[in-house]
């Protein structure tokens, strides 16, 4: 079996960018309460799945096009409650969400229906695509995750 080294390449650099390896920063969150607490939890379970296909995209467990296909579908399904998890001017501490969203609450929305196109992609590439279109399809997804957090979350602080 030979692997693409871009693809792969490609694959971790969006796997790191959508902030999916936040494990160092588990317990960063506590205190939250209400509607910030509620999108956090949303926002783990989407970093949960992208890591569970993560960790295939990368060799790290079995690939299987199935566990992909319910993974991509869950986040298709999840996303569309990101908007109503964002009501204006919810910047309550420990949240880490930028005044942005509000302000460029357009362009939001608009990545919140891309997430969701590009999930669904992905949900009908692993059906019918094969393993390097499923590979490059995720990358779409986890290019989708860290460009909505470059624009509307708060660098993390090293
Ligand atoms: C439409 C914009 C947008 C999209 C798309 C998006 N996120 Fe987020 N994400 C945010 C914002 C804003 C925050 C900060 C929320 C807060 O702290 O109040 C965040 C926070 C997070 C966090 C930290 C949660 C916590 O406990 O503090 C994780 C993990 C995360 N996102 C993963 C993902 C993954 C994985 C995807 C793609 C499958 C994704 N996000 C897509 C905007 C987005």
């Amino acid at each position: 079996m030979t692997m693409n080294k871009s693809v792969l390449f490609l694959v971790s650099t969006a796997v790191l960018l959508s902030g999916l390896f936040v494990t160092g920063f588990v317990g960063a969150h506590g205190g939250a309460t209400g509607v910030v607490k509620e999108r956090m939890e949303l926002m783990k379970s989407l970093g949960d799945r992208m890591k569970e296909m993560g960790a295939m995209m990368k060799g790290k467990v079995a690939f299987s096009s199935e566990v992909i296909a319910a993974n991509a579908s869950e986040i298709q399904q999840a996303s569309p409650d990101i908007v109503r998890l964002f009501p204006e001017g919810s910047l309550k501490k420990p949240s880490e969400a930028l005044p942005r969203v509000w302000e460029e609450w357009d362009r939001f929305n608009e990545m919140t229906d891309r997430l969701i196109g590009e999930a669904g992609k992905l949900n009908d590439v692993a059906i019918t695509g094969t393993r390097r279109e499923i590979m490059i399809q995720f990358t779409k997804v986890g290019k989708t995750c860290s460009s909505c957090h470059t624009d509307f979350r708060k660098k993390k602080e090293k």
